[in-house]
């Protein structure tokens, strides 16, 4: 939701600012723009409506925004419509100060009829502008600009990242940081600000992550940072593992369906180091045994196909453990009154690790007393620190806003964990844990044959993309499997579509049914597959076209009742939604490419949800 990218050094910002903003343009990208100062032309900013390129194009038909010290930022519009003035960065009312942000901040109200009354004008209706003024107009009262910061951060209420940047401090760029994410990057004689990693890597792999109430001061020679009450403080360096390949297209013509296609290796990351001699190891984790024998309920939080894991983690966590595991909505989590205690342990999942919803939920459910384990693939991100113990999924960068890798190897993950926690309590049948294990060395392997199956995802959807509902129907962990499914195909082709568990399909749903409807009938739990079948007569009775997917030994049946039939190779029941789950993806992307959907910037969309 909104990425900034800070640069101050030796060489010409802007170039540097917009390869950032284009590999953060997957954060919003309603509108972009930046801002470079300089001790001879002051402040200079461009920004306008629409994607990166739009300002590309706009700066291509200037002279060049000279200065070695700037911000850049591309916008998923909260506060105030998309439009050129609503734009970031936002300058204060003489032009003294420039301002990016991601985040809402919540008194922006009272904070601008304080202005308004004082005579400050303002031109946009972001509630980021009031921060810009307000720097200004306390500036204008103290002695220097450091001052200023720390006593309108100390007014600012809600979730902030801030890029600043004043006229009086050319060489320098001031970074804030609360509950919204922003790292700092050391460069040999330059030094960066940004919201992930992509941005700078081009640049430095040596990073920071700011934390709550910290202020960085940056310059060329270097990066100084202080805390809440402006005590300086020494950071832990990091080194981000993966290089700039990792977050390019690499050839293909989208993120999507480059990531879709890194699935195997990501699995293959995630697992190995896992899995040693047939035993699960999680040598991370620091749960003892007897944390392990306190837990008597487990939650898992997450949204979006984060929770999607989740609804499948339920049925085989619940099973492994013997065990009560609730799934919540985290946004529904926060504001309810979960009976977390020191009994529960609450698996909190997310891809970016920066979800406000599930960070929100994490701090209530350890507020409660919970143990805090976080299943997240950004290292360094806000739930991974504030977590007990974390598990991370070695995916590497995900730019899609569609989430695959990253779904598949957090699947994979908490099916390790509960298998892991089931051994450990001495829970775990020996038979079965031993199948599931073989089973899980095998899986980026099975992986590669689902892929190379693409060409049959392609021609159906070829045969479906027009249809304008589509229903997903499953039971149990095709059930779950169906939820995500059915949100790929939303999120990236607009059709709208609905996932029903397939016992529920009488209970109502089954008057939408009508001739040619097309049902995508998930059929790939061995145990429930004959009730399945049931479910898909009924509906085809109805006039339903239904696209199967099931597995190859269960193929031959289901080829004789279904309209078209996918399979994917046999693996443990366990770990079948995390085959199934690529036809999936696959048919929803070719869907999207067909209607001709921007399919890595879905509309609305942005890949990390950092508001409310
Ligand atoms: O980063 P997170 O895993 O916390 O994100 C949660 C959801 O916003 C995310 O999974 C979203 O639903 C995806 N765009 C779905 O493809």
């Amino acid at each position: 939701m909104c990425g900034i990218v800070g640069y101050t050094g030796k060489q010409a910002a802007v170039p540097i600012l917009l390869n950032g903003l284009e590999r953060l343009e997957y954060r919003g990208y309603d509108s972009a723009g930046v801002a470079v100062v300089s001790p001879e032309k002051g402040l200079q900013i461009e920004k306008c409506k629409g994607r990166l390129q739009v300002l590309r194009d706009k700066l291509a038909a200037l002279p060049p925004l000279t200065g070695s010290t700037g911000l850049g930022h591309t916008r998923w519009a909260t506060h105030g419509e998309p439009n050129d003035v609503n734009s970031h960065p936002h300058v204060s009312q003489n032009g003294q100060v420039a301002v990016v942000h991601n985040g809402i901040i919540e008194n922006y109200v009272e904070i601008k009829e304080f202005l308004l009354h004082k005579g400050v004008a303002f031109r946009s209706d972001t509630d980021s502008e009031v921060v810009a003024q307000l720097l200004e107009y306390t500036f204008n009262n103290c002695a220097d600009i450091m001052d200023a910061v720390y006593q309108v951060l100390d007014r600012l209420e809600g979730a902030y990242a801030l890029g600043i940047l004043c006229v009086d401090a050319p060489d320098t760029l001031i970074a804030a940081r609360k509950d919204a994410p922003l790292l700092l990057g050391y460069g040999d004689g330059e030094s960066f600000i940004a919201s992930d990693a992509t941005a700078i890597i081009a640049h430095t792999r040596d990073v920071a992550y700011m934390e709550d109430g910290e202020v960085a001061v940056l310059t060329a020679d270097g990066i100084r940072v202080y805390d809440e009450y402006r005590r300086p403080i020494e950071k832990e360096h990091h080194l981000i593992e993966w290089d700039v390949s990792a977050a390019e297209k690499g050839g293909y013509a989208h993120f999507m369906f480059k990531e879709i296609m890194e699935q195997p290796e990501a699995l293959r990351r995630t697992i190995s180091p896992r899995l040693r001699d047939g035993e699960i190891v999680f040598d991370e984790l620091s749960l003892t045994d007897e944390d392990l024998r306190r837990f008597d309920r487990l939650y898992i939080v997450a949204c979006g196909s984060s929770y999607h894991v989740g609804m499948v983690g339920k049925y085989d966590l619940e099973r492994f453990l013997r065990m009560p595991v609730e799934v919540c909505l985290a946004s529904e989590f926060r504001y309810s009154e979960p009976l977390v205690d020191d009994r529960s342990l609450v698996i909190v999942i997310s891809q970016s690790g920066e979800t406000l919803d599930s960070l929100a939920a994490l701090r209530k459910a350890k507020s409660l007393g919970g143990y805090i384990l976080s299943i997240v693939n950004v290292v360094g991100s806000s739930i991974a620190r504030e977590s007990d113990s974390v598990l991370y999924t070695w995916a590497g960068p995900e730019i899609a806003v569609a989430t695959t890798k990253a779904y598949s190897t957090q699947l994979a993950l908490l099916t390790m964990l509960g298998l892991y926690m089931a051994r450990r309590l001495g829970r775990a049948d020996s038979a079965e844990y031993a199948a599931v294990t073989a089973e899980l060395a095998l899986l980026p392997e099975k992986l590669q044959t689902v892929l190379a199956s693409a060409d049959a995802y392609q021609y159906l959807a070829s045969l479906y993309f027009n249809r304008d509902c589509v229903f997903f129907i499953g039971r149990n962990l095709d059930y779950a499997l169906g939820l995500e499914g059915s949100l790929k195909l939303k999120e990236i082709s607009y059709i709208h579509s609905e996932s029903y568990a397939a016992g529920e399909l009488k209970h109502g749903t089954i008057s939408l049914i009508e001739q040619g409807t097309l049902v995508v009938a998930l059929a790939t739990y061995g145990p429930l597959f004959d009730k399945a079948v049931s479910n898909i007569v009924e509906v085809k009775a109805r006039g339903a076209e239904v696209v199967a997917l099931t597995t190859d030994s269960l193929r031959d049946r289901m080829e004789k009742i279904a309209t078209h039939t996918l399979s994917v190779p046999d693996t443990h029941p366990a770990l079948q939604p995390n085959l199934g789950v690529v036809p999936l993806q696959l048919f929803a992307y070719y869907i999207a490419l067909q209607r001709g959907c921007d399919i890595d910037k879905p509309k609305n969309l942005a890949k990390s949800v950092t508001v409310e």
